[in-house]
């Protein structure tokens, strides 16, 4: 009797005991002090690919700076646009840095931080492609100057929602000339082939004007938006906004602001 009673003290001891290192492990995996990015690296100069693969840009330097010296570490995963907010929505990513402007319809879901950016959109265009575009400041001839071509964007941006209120919705440019593309690489590599494919792309000026230093294509368009970008984070992590928000005022207008714009925009 008093045997069985050690022997039963012993498997609960052990029992306990593998628990609690088989927990251990456990919390030492989700690594509390690792902040996963998620971004778009079809973008530039605010998310790329260097020669070597690596991700970089003015929003990867940006959100990096803040995240470090908030004593995480950083890890940057490559997702389509359209995919980043079901990922902040399912943990799979904690901060999204991917040019992504503050919209109402967004601010519902997910949470951002305060704006780093403005910006406009823009129409890119093939040089000699002998599409031509209606440049005046009426917003209505443009628009009207633009209904008959194959125009392209990004699934999900806000350029891809200018040309469904603009011009499909208005019922000026049918439906299948619209092309939606999962990354702006695709878009842009198509409108090199030429007006077979795509006339046009509608992105944000900045770029616009990055995929424009190759001399064959030129941007054609300003279409004035004032769009403003920010960081997003899961729906109600205001601890994590509110860092973020500190380390980025601290950091908008400081040397290494400076620096960075430098880096990339001129
Ligand atoms: N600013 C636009 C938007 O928020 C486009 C962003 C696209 N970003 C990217 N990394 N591809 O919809």
């Amino acid at each position: 009797m008093i045997k069985d009673r050690k022997i039963l003290v012993m498997v609960v001891a052990i029992a306990m005991l593998s628990s609690a290192i088989l927990l251990s492990g456990c919390t030492e995996e989700k690594d509390e002090n690792k902040i996963i990015v998620g971004t778009s690296a079809d973008f530039p100069p605010f998310e790329y690919t260097d020669a070597s693969g690596k991700i970089i840009g003015f929003d990867i330097e940006l959100i990096t700076m803040i995240l470090e010296s908030l004593n995480y570490t950083v890890e940057v995963k490559d997702i389509g646009f359209d995919s980043l907010i079901p990922s902040l929505q399912s943990d799979k990513i904690d901060v999204i840095a991917a040019g992504m402007t503050i919209t109402e319809e967004r601010d519902e879901v997910i949470d951002f931080s305060d704006p780093y950016y403005q910006a406009d959109q823009s129409v890119l265009i093939k040089k000699g492609s002998g599409v031509e575009i209606n440049a005046s400041h009426d917003l209505e001839n443009f628009t009207a100057s633009i209904a008959n071509l194959t125009i392209g964007a990004q699934t999900g941006t806000t350029g891809a929602g200018w040309i469904q209120e603009n011009l499909i919705d208005t019922e000026m440019m049918d439906e299948e000339n619209f092309k939606q593309y999962d990354l702006y690489l695709d878009a842009v590599a198509d409108l090199d082939i030429g007006p077979d494919r795509l006339d046009a792309i509608i992105l944000d000026l900045a770029v616009a004007q990055a995929f424009a230093e190759n001399v064959n294509r030129e941007v054609a368009y300003t279409i004035v938006t004032e769009e403003n970008y920010g960081f997003g984070v899961k729906e109600g992590n205001t601890e994590l906004v509110e860092k973020i928000n500190a380390e980025l005022e601290m950091i908008i207008g400081s040397d290494d602001w400076t620096a960075l714009i430098n880096k990339y925009f001129e």
